[in-house]
């Protein structure tokens, strides 16, 4: 059955989403390991581990369980980042979630492990996401956030041809207190 926004669960591209360098795949249960050694450093830690707890392999175990529904809701879907031509070695990870059923719209995030960073694979990740949102998943709005003291993060959304539309103050609890959001957006008719 063809996909629909908000009927249907949210089908991984076949093939996977892929240039010369990054591919986009599904997660599987083999990866735990990879996915916490690469999120458990400092920068992961600070901007996108949003509890104040330890940051733990059961973590990444329980949210492989819970992405996996959301995915089949139709909410959100979670890529590993691998090398073009290396399926097994985890760069990082990446997802489309927010998915507004019936408003055309959706959020991207990403998140590289130490050894990924500094080589432009957040742009080409975000890049073939976008491309992916608007071709086949039929949405107009593509929406990033990030804390705005990210600029590695902002960097990349700009790269992307996001625009910056404005600082959402205490947008989101975050690390046992609140902190304000950037946001920026990419629209499916603007050059990417
Ligand atoms: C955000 C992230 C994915 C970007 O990874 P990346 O592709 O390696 O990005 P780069 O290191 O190439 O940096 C992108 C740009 O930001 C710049 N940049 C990086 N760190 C910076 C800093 N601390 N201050 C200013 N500029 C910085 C780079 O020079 C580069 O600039 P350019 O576009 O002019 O070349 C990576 O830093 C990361 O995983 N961070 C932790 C998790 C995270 O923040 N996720 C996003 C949550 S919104």
């Amino acid at each position: 059955m063809p996909y629909r926004v908000g009927v249907s669960a949210l089908p991984f591209p076949d093939p996977p989403l892929s240039d010369d360098v990054v591919a986009l795949r599904s997660w599987t249960t083999s990866d735990a390991r990879q996915w916490f050694d690469g999120f458990s450093d400092e920068l992961c830690l600070h901007f996108s581990w949003p509890l104040v707890e330890p940051f733990t392999i059961a973590h990444v175990q329980q949210d492989m369980v819970e992405h996996e529904k959301m995915r089949l809701r139709g909410e959100a879907i979670n890529f590993a980042v691998v090398e073009a031509t290396e399926h097994d070695l985890v760069l990082g990870g990446a997802s489309i979630y927010e998915v507004a059923l019936d408003q055309g719209r959706a959020a991207a995030g990403y998140w590289l492990a130490p050894h990924a960073r500094g080589r432009g694979l957040a742009t080409r990740t975000l890049r073939l996401l976008a491309r992916w949102v608007f071709d086949h998943l039929e949405l107009e709005r593509l929406e990033l956030t990030c804390a705005p003291d990210n600029i590695a993060s902002q960097r990349v959304a700009e790269r992307c041809g996001f625009t910056r539309e404005g600082v959402l103050r205490s947008r989101i609890r975050f690390q046992g207190g609140r902190r304000d959001s950037v946001v920026f957006s990419l629209l499916a008719d603007e050059p990417r």
